[in-house]
């Protein structure tokens, strides 16, 4: 049984001008140990899928199909009963740490909190593990520095203690939605070198969420591509690096910053994503796709699962591409 298995999730928000269909019929699992990276542009679905994921859609959101971890259904269940399966199942980090962490409590506060709370530890237990989790995402001086309020600390920093936070209960599974996005380039390596070091330690799964493909190599097993809220290509990360079977793909590759190349002038792929307000038929890609045929105009392509080279992909399009 995988981990996590999601099927046909949707979710949809109520606004003024009209329901946004924000994420379209995703379906995936997790095993054990995996490390699923799912890549888009911003405003293509990502964090809602997450937060669905959690049952933190915001109120005007709702969510439908199935989220089943271990085998246990998540999807609009009571928040007591996803307190308990968050704490010690599931745990995200986001892009913002300053924004996640509470301002006004000092780091071994907000730590110590959740040991005391969801696994009765003494106070004193409490922070001999904050200060060790602390220590094991290499922040100096962790004993002293754990009495800090989180604006003491610089982004990085911020980043590694909300690392700490999550890690605390020791979860199975680590959503982390763009978790060094915010920081600088150098910082950004350290970060990712850090998450997959504690990961293959603690042999957690995990669920990268990042709009740059060239963070995924090296980090993760398999790739989802999404679009427009609907997933275009899966692949094993080598795979699709190697062979991409979606021109939105292809574009994603090529605007990856080729440092070892004479020409490091960054590609954008032309055009915007769909107005999720006013979709028409035919491929969410179509505008922009310079394979178009006739076809993708009516007609938005399921996603397909195939075989090539004995490697299970899927992909949703309706062109032959030789890459
Ligand atoms: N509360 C909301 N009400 C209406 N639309 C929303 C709401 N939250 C997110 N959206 C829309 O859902 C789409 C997907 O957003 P999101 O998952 O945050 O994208 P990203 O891939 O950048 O993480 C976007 O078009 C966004 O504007
Ligand atoms: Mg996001």
């Amino acid at each position: 049984m995988a981990l996590l298995s999601v099927d046909q999730l949707n979710v949809r928000f109520d606004t003024s001008d009209g329901v946004v269909h924000a994420v379209r019929g995703l379906s995936f699992e997790v095993n054990a140990s995996e490390v699923l990276a799912i890549v888009g542009e911003s405003g293509s679905g990502k964090s809602q899928s997450a937060f669905a994921i959690m049952g933190l859609l915001a109120s005007n959101g709702n969510a439908t199909g199935s989220v089943q971890f271990k085998g246990d259904e998540l999807l609009n269940k009571p928040t007591d009963y996803l307190n308990r399966i968050r704490a010690t199942g599931i745990a995200m980090v986001f892009q913002d740490a300053l924004a996640a962490l509470n301002p006004y409590m000092r780091i071994a506060d907000q730590m110590t909190e959740v040991l005391v709370y969801h696994f009765g530890l003494s106070q004193r237990e409490a922070l001999a593990q904050s200060i060790a989790m602390l220590d094991a995402v290499r922040i100096p001086d962790a004993k002293n520095r754990i009495r800090l309020f989180p604006h003491e600390f610089s982004g990085g920093m911020q980043q590694r203690v909300m690392i700490a936070m999550a890690l605390l209960c020791k979860p199975a599974l680590l959503i982390a939605d763009e978790p060094t996005t915010a920081l600088d380039v150098t910082v950004q390596a350290e970060i990712m070198d850090l998450l997959a070091e504690v990961r293959r330690e603690m042999n957690m799964s995990m669920i990268l969420i990042t709009h740059d493909l060239g963070v995924v190599a090296g980090y993760s097993d398999t790739v989802m591509v999404l679009y427009a809220g609907q997933v275009v290509e899966s692949a094993p990360v080598q795979t699709l690096f190697d062979s991409p079977g979606h021109p939105y793909t292809i574009g994603l590759l090529n605007s990856i910053l080729r440092l070892d190349t004479e020409d490091n002038a960054l590609y954008a792929i032309p055009g915007t994503p769909p107005n999720l307000l006013l979709r028409q038929s035919g491929c969410p890609f179509v505008e922009r796709c310079e394979f178009a045929i006739e076809r993708c105009h009516s007609e938005n392509p399921a996603l397909n699962e195939y075989r090539l080279e004995n490697v299970t992909r899927s992909r949703a399009c309706h062109v032959e591409i030789n890459s």
